[in-house]
């Protein structure tokens, strides 16, 4: 099916509005909603003017690929700048980079040693980051609605990423794992559904930032909430 479960959603938007990226690249578009999710909170959220809501305003460009040519509607030629047609394994060699790229519910179609060496293509051409959104403890099966790109061919976990420097990864709901592999000198993103993950300048700023860099992100965040009482993601 060209759609995935909704769980990691809400933190895919919070990351996309820890990054502020100007250029997304969505591999395995499907159905089309991550680039709903950051048309809505990268292009439409902070909209000043009702009148600014139109398409010609939007800010981000938004690329997609997608090897089934049939999932491709007008729904999704509207959203996306442009949506390249074909394996993302080899179109991602003839693209340049873009801030995020991110690739939700396709990982598990790969076998293993391709689906590692698709991750290192995309992280070449990520300038800040790649979310990756997949089922953990993925079953293989055959072709699903009769279509082979929809066959589940591996399963990941947490190991299968250990070896990039700047890892997060986190399962929501023990049914969607999300991982975000950050490139060097890039602020990572906090794995939270919690749209209060900002960066903070000033001394706030300064606070922020030592804390996360002396306990992390997640251990900062919660003792900012404790002392507060309210909820607070430290980014840095
Ligand atoms: C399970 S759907 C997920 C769709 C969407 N990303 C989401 O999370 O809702 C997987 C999508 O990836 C596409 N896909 C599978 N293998 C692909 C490949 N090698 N290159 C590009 N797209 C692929 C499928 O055609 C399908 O649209």
């Amino acid at each position: 099916m060209p759609t995935s479960t909704p769980y990691a959603v809400p933190i895919v938007a919070s990351c996309l509005r820890q990054l502020k990226p100007t250029s997304v690249l969505d591999v395995g578009i499907g159905f089309g909603k991550y680039g709903f999710v950051v048309r809505e909170y990268l292009d439409v959220w902070d909209l000043a003017d009702y009148r600014d809501y139109g398409k010609s305003r939007w800010q981000t460009r938004l690329e997609g690929i997608e090897a089934t040519p049939e999932y491709i509607t007008p729904l999704q030629e509207y959203i996306y700048d442009h949506i390249h047609r074909g394996e993302a394994q080899h179109v991602i060699d003839r693209l340049g980079q873009y801030d995020v790229i991110m690739m939700g519910d396709v990982l598990e179609h790969f076998e293993k040693d391709e689906g590692r060496r698709l991750i290192r293509q995309l992280f070449q051409h990520a300038n800040q980051c790649v979310l990756l959104m997949f089922p953990p403890n993925c079953e293989p099966n055959d072709d699903v609605l009769g279509n082979p790109y929809e066959s589940h061919r591996s399963a990941w976990s947490r190991g299968d990423f250990t070896g990039y420097e700047n890892m997060a990864y986190r399962v929501v709901e023990g049914r969607t794992a999300i991982v975000a592999l950050t490139k060097p000198g890039c602020r990572p993103p906090v794995l939270t559904p919690s749209f209060a993950g900002r960066a903070r300048t000033g001394w706030k700023g300064m606070v922020a930032r030592s804390m996360v860099r002396m306990m992390g992100a997640d251990r900062a965040s919660s003792l900012a909430s404790r002392l507060t009482g309210r909820k607070i993601v430290l980014t840095g």
